[in-house]
């Protein structure tokens, strides 16, 4: 049960979110081309969907990196300093932590960091069943941004953990930034986990977005069902449809909203116009190579350690330059 103060900074949290992606589809949809930031995919009917898309025979992702967690935990787990805390970012389930935090005996606390309060809880009380020596303190934030450790951990040593190649959804330039605050975050000699997907054959990336049963259709449109529900819109779903393609010179995916004719919208009381086959881009979905990736996380002060690969998704470490 949340305190009354909780509830308040819930609900102050709540409106200070509801006006940030107001403002934010408002400026994507005046841009020329449109665009919306993929971060507004995960509402509760997303984060369902972006699960089935993790179950799809396509989307191999999830599965490469479940089984190399597996395979390789105890390797990986041989790089955390004694007595550490786990700090993931962006925890949406405790779920790839447990096989690191099963093979880790050395984790003495983990620290999943979200925005959604109400992430995680059950699984919490189930993870804190199965560990119960390992002191569970989640932390209520936007990971992206600068955030408070709690106090009894604060003296640990740390361990970064980044999984599901989220970092593709960035911006290489954004993907460096995190990287950066990553290491403020965690500080000297820290270690950070991180799961990237790779650059391979576009046979095998573009089913993967593009899947038979239309799952990943149904996640990209569900934004406009979204700002349909938060905004006060009339996007009509049956008028845009989902595109994704290989943008081999960029290394991206890149997925589309495509209008399916002349029509005009309305948000927030606001009229967009949109031309028979004019797009809203949703999403990049950048692939590294290991090399590329960790020149990347190199020039952010990040050094190599292992990275192990079954060639088609990457488990990377880190340490983090002495400071
Ligand atoms: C969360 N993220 C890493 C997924 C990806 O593969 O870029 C999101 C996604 N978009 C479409 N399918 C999955």
């Amino acid at each position: 049960m949340p305190t009354a103060m909780q509830a308040a900074r819930r609900a102050a949290r709540s409106i200070a979110t509801s006006e940030a992606f107001a403002a934010d589809v408002l400026e994507g949809l005046a841009a020329k081309p449109k665009r919306l930031p993929p971060k507004y995919f995960y509402d509760l009917a997303g984060s369902a969907l972006f699960e089935r898309i993790t179950q799809l025979p396509e989307y191999y992702p999830t599965r490469c990196e479940i089984a190399l967690l597996r395979a390789q935990a105890p390797a990986i787990a041989s790089l955390f300093p004694q007595g550490c805390v786990l700090i993931e970012f962006g925890a949406g389930s405790s779920k790839k932590a447990r096989i690191l935090l099963g093979a880790a005996a050395t984790v003495e606390a983990y620290v999943p960091v979200d925005i959604s309060g109400d992430f995680l809880q059950g699984d919490l009380t189930q993870l804190r069943r199965d560990f119960p020596r390992l002191v569970v303190q989640p932390v209520i934030a936007d990971f992206t941004r600068p955030f408070e450790l709690p106090p009894q951990i604060a003296a640990l040593p740390r361990v970064g953990f980044f999984p599901g190649s989220t970092i593709g959804n960035f911006e290489p330039h954004e993907a460096a930034e995190f990287l950066r605050h990553a290491g403020a975050v965690l500080g000297a000699d820290a270690v950070l986990v991180i799961g990237v997907d790779l650059v391979k054959d576009a046979a095998i990336l573009c089913p993967a977005y593009n899947d038979a049963e239309g799952v990943t259709a149904k996640f990209n449109l569900n934004v406009l069902a979204r700002i349909n529900r938060e905004l006060d819109a009339n996007f009509d779903l049956g008028a845009f449809e989902h595109h994704a393609c290989y943008n081999r010179d960029k290394n991206r995916i890149e997925m589309y909203l495509a209008s399916t004719k002349r029509q005009k919208v309305k948000v927030n009381g606001k009229a967009f116009s949109f031309r028979a086959g004019e797009t809203i881009h949703t999403e990049n979905s950048y692939k590294y190579t290991i090399e590329s990736f960790q020149a990347l996380a190199r020039g952010t002060g990040w050094a190599p350690l292992k990275a192990w690969t079954d060639g088609l998704f990457g488990v990377l470490t880190f340490r983090r330059d002495g400071e």
